[in-house]
């Protein structure tokens, strides 16, 4: 499920754009290079997407994924113990993705998506 940062030959990371989708509200997101999930989901504009400390400290933007592969950097363990690093339950804020993925979010995150739930696709901001 864990995967390198995507380079070139010559060692810069590659402009790569994936997409997620949010199992909680079927909602497909795009993610650009070198940003984070949270980035993504917090583009979707809804109101009350928890959005806390972005640096992996406060545990609101905790998520599941699915399927896919990602790469993170630390986050804290009274959020993220081992086991759930291990199950891909991870903080959005900290995870860049390095495929498509499949995500559930979950905790407060996953109820604010539920609770906005349009299905619709939104790529870099714009509704299409
Ligand atoms: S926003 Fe604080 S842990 Fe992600």
């Amino acid at each position: 499920m864990f995967a390198q940062t995507p380079t070139t030959t010559s060692g810069q990371i590659a402009a790569y754009q994936f997409t997620v989708r949010l199992s909680n509200s079927g909602e497909t997101v795009a993610c650009k290079a070198g940003e984070t999930l949270l980035a993504a989901i917090a583009r979707t504009g809804k109101k009350g997407i928890p959005v806390g400390c972005r640096g992996g400290g406060c545990g609101v933007c905790k998520v599941e994924v699915l399927s896919g592969q990602v790469h993170t950097r630390q986050m804290s363990r009274r959020h993220v113990s081992e086991d759930d690093e291990r199950s891909g339950r991870l903080l959005a804020c900290c995870v860049y993705p390095a495929s498509d993925l499949q995500v559930c979010a979950i905790g407060r995150l996953g109820q604010r998506l539920l609770a906005t739930s349009t299905h619709q696709t939104i790529h870099s901001g714009q509704m299409r």
